[in-house]
């Protein structure tokens, strides 16, 4: 695991320093904004669509390394987007992972960054930061 220290007497600069692309998406600051704004109006705490509660302070927990209850994978492998349910299901391939359904979010795909975005927060191991 990787720590990431601040800790120079330039902490600012340093703190922009850490935001490499191989640091990868933040959870709270990237990820989340993503389910609240496609996915909540379904899958939140009052009758979750597909058992599933992306809301925030419940999302992170309900996925990373969760089975989910579709396929037989993960909804998020840290470091395996090909290996994470969820992914497969806005990307369109879940059928062809052994799941069922309909792509997500039911109301459209989503936009191409930010599927890329969940995609790099995934490869990059799926952090909670
Ligand atoms: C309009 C309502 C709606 C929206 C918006 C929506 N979903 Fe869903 N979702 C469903 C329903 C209904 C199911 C169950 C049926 C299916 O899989 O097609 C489901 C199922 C799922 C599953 C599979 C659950 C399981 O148990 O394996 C995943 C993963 C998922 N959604 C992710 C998302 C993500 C991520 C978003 C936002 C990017 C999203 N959904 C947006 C309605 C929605």
């Amino acid at each position: 695991m990787l720590m990431i220290c601040a800790c120079s007497q330039d902490g600012k600069r340093e703190a922009d320093k850490v935001q490499e692309p191989s640091s990868g998406p933040s959870f709270s600051q990237e990820i989340q904004p993503i389910f609240d704004g496609n996915c909540v109006a379904c899958h939140q705490a009052q009758g979750a669509s597909g058992n599933l509660n992306l809301e925030i302070g419940t999302a992170y927990g309900a996925i990373v390394a969760i089975k989910s209850g579709e396929s037989p994978l993960s909804y998020i492998a840290p470091g395996k987007p090909e290996q994470s349910y969820l992914i497969r299901k806005v990307e369109g391939t879940h059928v062809q992972a052994g799941g069922s359904g309909e792509r997500m979010p039911l109301t459209g795909p989503l936009d191409a960054p930010s599927i890329a975005k969940l995609r790099d927060w995934v490869k990059a191991g799926a952090k909670a930061d």
